[in-house]
């Protein structure tokens, strides 16, 4: 269907062409340029005429901002995350969010085995130990890592993400657990994963892999007390969300041995400032949130992002609804 007018929509950032184009075909599109988000009072302000909204995960969308923009139809989120949107709110207004589920599923279960494999084998020190000139001979006990092979994964959130690190850990003939509070039993079976409870999982894991969507119930699911029940020998590998883990807690695990190494891709607060604790420690390696950061993928994500956009701005369906339940009743007059 065409839209009968172009209608206004903001992008938070600049996104693969391909997305812009197919916004721009339909709609008058405004992109902040910059590389650092919009402030609060500067969204508020672009919102203002807004009725197509395009976000980040690093765009906090709450009632505030949702209350700044009287005509917005819908809200299209570039990842598969919407913990930065108060999605509450945004259903109390009627308005549909989209979001980009299954397309980001293999890269980032990529991204969690690589972490896995650089902690292990300590793939990153190596590097920056050549970098510093320190290679001389080679060393029969030169930094000597964990096998991946034959060592036991527990993955802790088992939907799409978590499944594809399942399979690649079967690849890698581990013994693969995993944890999820609704576990699909039939995934399980047919991938070869043992389904155990959160305890039992930390307890008999070499390797601990996140992915949780972030809610009420995961801030912090992993703190003092689940990193104690860890083997010493343990590497835990957040490619979730950053607050899914208690950095305190995390700090002290690894300065004190309660677990061996850690592999982030998240970090509370994101990005972690220079000065935090986590960065001073060698057993703890963090990448700055690329779990989808792939051409094709990110490419694929601003397809998915425009198609949302556009469906809402159209008052149909959105292909990728975060809050189907918008769909329950009709549009509330304010
Ligand atoms: C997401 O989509 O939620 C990822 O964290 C970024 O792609």
């Amino acid at each position: 269907m065409k839209l009968r007018r172009r209608p206004h929509v903001f992008v938070t950032r600049l996104i693969p062409e391909r997305g812009l184009e197919m916004l721009r075909e339909h709609c008058e599109v405004e992109v902040w340029p910059d590389e650092l988000p919009p402030s609060k009072e500067a969204l508020k302000e672009k919102v203002r005429d807004c009725e197509g909204l395009l976000t980040m995960l690093s765009d906090p969308i709450d009632a505030e901002v949702i209350a700044a923009a009287p005509k917005l139809k819908v809200i299209s989120q570039y990842a598969v995350g919407v913990d930065n949107i108060d999605i509450a709110e945004a259903t109390r207004r009627g308005i549909p969010v989209g979001h980009t589920p299954g397309v980001l599923t293999e890269a980032t279960a990529d991204l969690a085995f690589a972490l896995l494999m650089a902690a292990a084998r300590r793939v990153v020190e190596g590097a920056d130990y050549v970098r510093a000139g320190k290679w001389k001979t080679w060393g029969p006990t030169l930094l000597l890592g964990a096998d991946v092979w034959g060592a036991t994964l527990g993955i802790v959130g088992f939907g799409r993400i978590g499944q594809a690190v399942a399979r690649r850990g079967v690849g890698f003939r581990m013994r693969v657990l995993a944890y999820d509070p609704r576990p699909d039993e039939e995934a399980a079976a047919s991938i070869g994963v043992e389904l155990l409870d959160l305890d039992a999982l930390l307890r008999e894991s070499d390797f601990v892999s996140l992915h949780t969507p972030l809610t009420e119930e995961t801030y912090h699911m992993i703190g003092e007390r689940e990193l104690k029940l860890m083997k010493p020998t343990a590497i835990l590998i957040n490619t979730a969300r950053g607050p899914v883990v208690d950095p305190k807690a995390l700090y002290r695990a690894l300065k004190e041995g309660w677990i061996a190494r850690a592999a982030l891709d998240v970090t509370e607060p994101e990005p972690i400032p220079m000065d935090h604790p986590l960065l001073g420690l060698q057993n703890c390696l963090i990448v700055p949130h690329i779990g989808s950061a792939s051409v094709s993928t990110r490419t694929e994500m601003a397809v998915i992002t425009a198609e949302n956009l556009l469906a809402g701005l159209r008052e149909q369906r959105l292909p990728h609804c975060a809050n189907p339940q918008v769909y329950e009743r009709g549009r509330p007059s304010e």
